[in-house]
């Protein structure tokens, strides 16, 4: 919630209170140093007893509630006809309107059914923007092109356009033209755009991107990891939704859908994901699969407890306070960040503030890996652990060729109800820090490249011996004092 200050400025608070915590350690600058060489300047590579502030994801990583927990001990473990599904069915048709729904272990298993039943190969699947596991599951599930058809404003990363993750309906009527509706699997569109630097769609152009579908016989599927972030920005920034509830507006959005999936890592629980429609005879199709790939019917890979949590978590996700808790954390973030005059990503989006590695770096040629550099100095920096979104995060083509991502993102993600102000505060001092420093920032090179999602497991080396000069320089300004 937003509390106006009498002097005119705006605050987040918090709307829960902690009542279980975790202890964290900040490692001395030497200390991090080691480890981030130990892990290939590779955040993913990190071990949490090295991390300070863990901000490199919000997917599992969220506060639960109490009733989430409670959930877990109530849960009715059953291998098959556990009464937990059923009641999570219930949830699911109150809150998005749907009457069929099947669990998956988590959101790129639903991607990866999906491509498999619904792809054309040696066709294409088209989407406002790409997230990493979905562009992977399409090239290599479907065997076919991932088109992105966003509007050129969403890589302005200085920007004032509240919905930079609207698609371009004139790009999507051309491309449905040039591959005709045989060689379309489906039009997907994604919440809350990941890549694109967590930037929603209007509800306006949902509806555009829907009537494109049904004109033409396509398949039409929305990716809801991030559906309350999206509909919480309807809610705020889209005329005509002001006075809507942030339910009705996530039951607007499901109603436009033929298909709805999401990984439940975001919104709902701590793991887990879903398929949803109110077309059996699509989800009829899925059918066969799920017991081959994921789990039988009522479980679908995840535990009961889990669905059980979920099922709190798609009630809970709805109200504005959940919904708008991470969003407002990181409006504060990015605001500050950029009167301060260090490059993010705005208007600020949802799930994380966004670096614009490329402006904080300018002297860093783009083969030598923007974000990942920024993203390891930060670090160094701070203990904090963000998560690159640039180069090291798109694979090479299918010929080798190293494909530059269209943004070279530091992604500095924001767990709902985990962080408070005074964490989002070091964070943004350690920045400014890091900004007056940039010159001795250098880039990377890859030293183990794995050849699918190099991201996860890839290893990299500094370029020169620019790690130990930055660590060097941040001992003279503030000696012990981390
Ligand atoms: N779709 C979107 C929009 C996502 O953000 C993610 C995951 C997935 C699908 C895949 O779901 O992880 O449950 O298999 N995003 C995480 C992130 C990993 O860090 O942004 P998953």
């Amino acid at each position: 919630m937003i509390i106006k200050l009498s002097d005119g400025r705006e605050l987040p608070v918090e709307m829960h209170k902690a009542r279980m915590v975790q202890k964290i350690c900040l490692t001395p600058a030497e200390e991090r140093l080691k480890a981030l060489k130990e892990a290939g300047y590779n955040t993913f590579q990190l071990k949490t007893k090295d991390i300070y502030l863990d901000m490199l994801t919000d997917s599992g990583v969220n506060a639960m509630s109490d009733n989430q927990f409670a959930a877990f001990m109530n849960a009715d473990d059953a291998y098959a006809g556990s009464m937990t599904f059923y009641e999570f069915a219930d949830a699911v048709k109150d809150i998005l309107g749907y009457q069929h729904v099947m669990n998956v272990h988590q959101g790129r298993a639903a991607e990866h059914l999906l491509c498999k039943v619904f792809g054309k190969p040696g066709g294409a699947i088209i989407t406002n923007y790409h997230f990493t596991t979905t562009k992977a599951h399409i090239e290599e599930t479907s065997k076919s092109a991932c088109l992105e058809l966003f509007a050129d404003e969403a890589l302005n990363t200085k920007s004032t356009h509240p919905f930079k993750g609207n698609m371009d309906i004139q790009r999507l009527n051309d491309a449905v033209k040039k591959y005709t509706r045989d060689k379309i699997g489906y039009i997907r569109m994604e919440a809350t755009t990941n890549l694109l630097g967590g930037q929603p769609f209007s509800m306006e152009n949902l509806k555009q991107v829907k009537e494109v579908c049904v004109k033409n016989g396509i398949l039409f599927i929305v990716d809801g990891s991030l559906i309350c972030e999206n509909a919480y920005f309807i809610w705020k920034r889209e005329k005509g939704y002001e006075k809507k509830t942030i339910a009705e507006i996530v039951k607007e959005m499901c109603s436009l859908a033929d298909i709805f999936y999401l990984s439940g890592r975001k919104n709902t629980c701590v793991r887990g994901g879903f398929i949803a429609s109110n077309r059996k005879e699509l989800m009829d199709q899925i059918d066969p699969w799920l017991p081959f790939y994921e789990g039988f019917y009522t479980y679908g890979g995840m535990s009961m407890r889990e669905i059980g949590a979920m099922t709190v978590g798609l009630r809970e996700m709805v109200d504005p306070s959940v919904a708008g808790c991470a969003i407002e954390q990181i409006k504060y973030f990015v605001e500050k960040l950029d009167e301060m005059g260090i490059p993010v990503v705005t208007p600020p989006g949802g799930l994380a503030c966004h670096v614009d590695a490329r402006k904080f770096l300018p002297h860093i040629p783009k083969e030598h890996y923007i974000a990942g550099a920024l993203t390891a100095a930060l670090y160094i920096a701070s203990g904090v652990r963000a998560m690159e979104r640039g180069t090291i995060s798109t694979d090479r083509d299918r010929q080798g060729n190293e494909v530059y991502a269209d943004l070279e993102l530091t992604r500095i993600a924001l767990p709902r109800r985990v962080y408070t102000i005074s964490h989002v505060e070091y964070v943004i001092e350690r920045l400014n820090w890091l900004i007056k420093k940039r010159e001795l920032i250098g880039g990377l090179k890859f030293i183990t490249e794995p050849p699918v999602l190099r991201f996860f497991v890839g290893k990299l080396d500094v370029l020169g011996d620019w790690g130990r000069k930055l660590c060097d320089a941040f001992k003279k300004d503030f000696g012990k004092n981390w």
